[in-house]
């Protein structure tokens, strides 16, 4: 294939001079014009959108510029045509994976993000034993949400690079059918540029980029179908469900224009999911539900989530028939082994532990994600730059949920850190996160908000 060259549209000259521009002057021209467009509140074209993404690929469109344009695009928008060319654009600067001779249907999920959001790990063994194929590159987490990868590294020997031809067999093999492992460089390598400038540049916070980021990734990670679970509330990226509706039609939008069947569920996250926060308790939690226990609102959320998986996939089996005969079970077991894990190893355990106790009877009427996560970071589960390392086996288990009678003294938490030092500033940020007072007779929030569908 023919790379794309960097010449200036026609239009670009400077009359007398133009023979005599360099090479980088019309460039940096080009870029100064798409950014003003934008700026300005105007349509950029397909060609200036193929243009300034895969000149941004190559270096060729600098760092500052591709800023000034995603600050522009924050405040403009982007219609509906130029997020889907935007999308078309980053998945080119990479390669597109292509699964469609695998004998099995592909179905996949993505999260927006979320506390004790650990539904990836019971959710692909399963949707795989209902007998779908499911590719998901997943990441590693940054800041209060942790990261799929990180979990799954809990696991004695789990390995995260999967060679694609591997991956393929992996998919293919009816006693596995599900691979969860890091997406490699060249997968949507525009993406990956932009999203680490955005996130030093305050130009993260746009429904366009947010829904075109995710969905290059999702669409070139070669699923034919996919199942989008957009977290709303305190612990969420979207605090609001309109918010969180509008990017989820984005969303749904930019893969059904891709060929990409695509369903999305608003989920509840004002309060963690389940009973754990950080890596290795997450995976714990995960197997119990994997062998017909766990929490409530883990259980309810895996199963909702793997309807709408195997529906997209044209599957008509109940996978809530698959996690209680426990076929669920030996595909995670499968899926482990054959990304080195041994799923018998003894999950690791943090140095020490610390007791957050309720200084009062009541009801619990508040526990608030985005604290519990904030403390899961400070604990050691969460990193705050990427790269720094994070530790299995920190984090926090909730021993009561909201709706729940406390009395004085009861166990509310349990904290679990290497680094003891880390207990302080954990404890205040889960103080915060904690209401015990009178029953305010409200019923408990659901947990499905809504469902966008194609
Ligand atoms: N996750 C992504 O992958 N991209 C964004 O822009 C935001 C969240």
């Amino acid at each position: 294939m023919m790379r794309r060259g960097y010449r200036s549209p026609p239009t670009r000259t400077r009359g007398a001079s133009a023979s005599r521009v360099r090479l980088a002057d019309v460039t940096a021209l080009d870029a100064v014009s798409i950014i003003t467009t934008k700026r300005d509140g105007g349509e950029l074209s397909d060609a200036q959108i193929d243009w300034v993404v895969d000149g941004f690929t190559h270096g060729v469109v600098a760092d500052e510029q591709m800023s000034a344009l995603a600050m522009a695009i924050v405040w403009r928008g982007m219609t509906r045509r130029e997020t889907a060319r935007w999308t078309t654009a980053m998945i080119a600067s990479g390669r597109r994976m292509d699964f469609t001779d695998l004998p099995r249907p592909t179905v996949d999920k993505h999260s927006t993000g979320g506390v004790g959001d650990k539904i990836t790990l019971p959710l692909a063994p399963l949707v795989a034993a209902c007998g779908a194929a499911v590719p998901q590159l997943s990441g590693r987490g940054l800041g209060h949400t942790g990261g799929t990868l990180d979990k799954l590294e809990a696991i004695p020997g789990w390995q995260a690079d999967v060679p694609v031809p591997r991956m393929r067999e992996l998919l293919a093999d009816p006693a596995v059918g599900a691979v969860v492992c890091a997406a490699g460089a060249d997968l949507a390598p525009a993406d990956k540029r932009l999203y680490a400038l955005r996130d030093v540049t305050g130009t993260v916070e746009s429904i366009p980029l947010i829904a075109s980021s995710i969905m290059s990734k999702k669409i070139a990670e070669g699923t034919a179908a996919l199942v989008l679970d957009v977290k709303v509330g305190a612990g969420a990226f979207l605090k609001t469900l309109d918010g969180a509706r509008e990017l989820a039609t984005a969303m749904v939008e930019l893969g059904t224009d891709a060929g990409v069947r695509t369903v999305a569920l608003l989920t509840a996250m004002d309060t963690p999911l389940g009973r754990t926060a950080g890596n290795a308790l997450e995976v714990a939690e995960s197997v119990e539900v994997l062998a017909g226990g766990g929490p409530a609102d883990v259980v309810e959320l895996t199963i909702t989530l793997a309807r709408e998986m195997v529906t997209l996939a044209g599957i008509d089996v109940d996978p809530a028939d698959v996690l209680a005969d426990g076929r669920a079970m030996d595909h995670w077991r499968a899926m482990v082994r054959a990304q080195g894990g041994d799923p018998d190893a003894a999950l690791p355990t943090a140095k020490h532990t610390e007791v957050v106790r309720a200084d009062r009877a009541g009801v619990l009427t508040r526990l608030d994600a985005m604290g519990v996560g904030i403390a899961a970071w400070r604990l050691g589960a969460g990193r705050a730059r990427q790269g720094d390392p994070v530790q299995a086996g920190a984090g926090i288990e909730m021993h009561v949920k909201p709706g729940d009678f406390v009395s004085e003294g009861q166990p509310l938490l349990t904290l679990h850190t290497d680094t003891p030092d880390a207990f302080a500033g954990a404890a205040a940020a889960v103080d915060d996160a904690i209401t015990v007072g009178e029953p305010d007779g409200k019923p408990a929030a659901p947990l499905l908000l809504g469902r966008i569908g194609a």
